[in-house]
């Protein structure tokens, strides 16, 4: 028997609790789901009576939270009322790799993970399951429960581990269909029953067979390694890529011919300019960090590899870009279709775009960006964070256009960063007659019609061909 959730609190209303929570309260509607967070501005972006508004892009979403908003679920900044109404609380706050201290660039901060741990064993008063949706370096839950116990008023708390596996840009797919649901709990009975509550609220919609429950260290680590494994896939490809640009080979017709192998699978083959994303690359150097930690060298070597191949992929693209151009950009107008770090989402943390900018800006290119969902605030934010130069020299070099055409005209180079869909159905004439010439187009998703745009008169490069 496990006990009955009616009520739920979420701490962090980010990309990953946002969507999540909002599909939970949409499926289970007996449910009262409360998104709570310290930042009021998201907060009422949430609340935004346009559900085109909220803070987070993904496609899906807004009819998602239009269908549940009000009915079962909350956004709110009462963190303190939520957490003690509710049987079930989530922590889905950030975790970023530590800028300070031990372990800098490298470890996971959990800063915010404790305070949350704090103020839930401040504010209970009734028992408690506490779910960690955050991803966690390894046995994470136990430090929290070490903190709920210790400060607690005497009420019981239950730790699970329920990472979640939704990539940005198919979020409500992922979250309505997933592979699988992962529950790790300790094995002791009540741990189990705390652990069957979660199993029953996702069973209101995911088949019994696809929730897998292990104990609370291997959910932890099985995070992490499903993000190294599929970062590693990524890097393993654009190794590759480089290899064929130098051969003849094509990239393209060699990831289709290994992706036929059903025991290696057709997904997850793309070469690109580079991973990014909030998780692949924090997850590998806290792997890292966890396997130096422990003295293991040679696992923490082989996985940190990982990161060098993708940083050397980065560089790469904007060398190539450097040297194609007659080895200056100089006061040359290269032009940026896409900054966020995949398609369909507004995300740009850790995008390859980002440093491939900052690269051509300190060649002293002028840089001209159009990305259909990312704002100018966001892209001269993600070049600040770097401080590599001023903030007024970056406003000075950058220009952000709202429309692909303005953004491409009297550009000497222009450089795909992300394969949004809309940039193969542009009038590539069009942009060709309007640009410098020669004119050169460096593709690095692979994503427009390489053919078409030779016969147009561009020079292509596009990256492993
Ligand atoms: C985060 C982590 O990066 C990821 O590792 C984990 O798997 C899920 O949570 P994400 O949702 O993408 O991912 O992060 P973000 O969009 O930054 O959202 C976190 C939210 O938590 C922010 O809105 C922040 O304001 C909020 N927060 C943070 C709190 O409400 N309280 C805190 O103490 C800290
Ligand atoms: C990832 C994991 O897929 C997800 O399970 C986890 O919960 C969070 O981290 P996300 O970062 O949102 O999700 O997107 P993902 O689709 O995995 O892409 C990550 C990066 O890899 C992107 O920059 C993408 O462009 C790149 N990528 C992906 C490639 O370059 N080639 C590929 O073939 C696939």
């Amino acid at each position: 028997m496990s006990k009955k959730i009616t009520k739920i609190c979420c701490i962090g209303a980010g990309y990953v609790g946002g969507p999540t929570m909002s599909v939970i309260a949409q499926k289970c509607p007996n449910i009262k789901v409360t998104v709570v967070d310290l930042n009021q501005a998201r907060i009422d972006a949430w609340n935004d009576a346009d559900t085109n508004n909220i803070p987070v892009y993904e496609p899906g979403l807004p009819e998602v939270v239009a269908e549940a908003r009000g009915r079962n679920l909350f956004f709110s900044t009462k963190v303190d009322e939520a957490i003690a109404e509710a049987e079930m609380i989530f922590i889905s706050v950030n975790t970023p790799t530590k800028t300070y201290g031990t372990g800098k660039g490298m470890a996971a901060d959990l800063k915010y993970i404790e305070l949350c741990a704090r103020q839930i064993a401040r504010v209970s008063t009734t028992d408690k399951i506490i779910v960690e949706k955050s991803t966690l370096p390894v046995r994470t839950a136990e430090a929290v429960k070490s903190i709920l116990q210790n400060t607690g008023n005497g009420v019981q708390f239950q730790i699970l581990s329920n990472p979640e596996f939704l990539a940005e840009g198919t979020a409500i797919e992922d979250l309505h269909a997933p592979d699988r649901i992962l529950i790790g709990g300790d094995p002791t009975e009540e741990g189990q029953e705390a652990l069957n509550a979660l199993v029953d609220v996702y069973a209101n919609w995911v088949p019994r067979e696809r929730i897998l429950t292990t104990n609370l260290w291997s959910s932890e680590l099985s995070k992490l390694t499903a993000n190294a494994f599929l970062a590693q896939r990524v890097s393993s490809i654009n190794a590759l890529s480089e290899l064929c640009e130098h051969t003849g080979a094509d990239i393209s017709e060699v990831a289709r011919s290994i992706g036929t192998d059903s025991r290696i699978g057709p997904k997850f083959l793309n070469a690109s300019v580079g991973f990014g994303g909030s998780c692949f690359q924090k997850d590998i150097l806290n792997l890292v960090y966890i396997a130096r930690s422990y003295g293991l060298q040679q696992v923490a070597d082989y996985w940190e590899q990982v990161i060098i191949m993708n940083d050397h992929q980065k560089r790469r693209f904007g060398n190539k870009i450097v040297k194609t151009l007659y080895n200056t950009v100089s006061g040359k107008k290269i032009a940026f279709l896409g900054w966020a770090f995949k398609k369909d989402t507004n995300d740009t943390r850790e995008s390859p775009a980002i440093f491939v900018a900052d690269d051509l800006l300190n060649e002293e290119a002028r840089v001209s960006v159009y990305d259909p969902k990312v704002s100018e605030t966001q892209i001269l934010g993600d070049l600040n964070y770097l401080h590599t130069r001023s903030e007024s020299k970056n406003a000075e070099l950058i220009t952000v256009l709202d429309n692909a055409y303005e953004c491409c005209k009297g550009a000497h180079a222009i450089a795909i960063m992300t394969e949004w869909d809309e940039f193969k159905t542009y009038d590539w004439e069009k942009i060709y007659a309007n640009m410098t010439k020669p004119a050169f187009v460096f593709d690095g998703r692979n994503v427009v019609d390489r053919k078409k745009l030779l016969q147009i008169g561009f020079k292509v490069y596009t990256i492993g061909k």
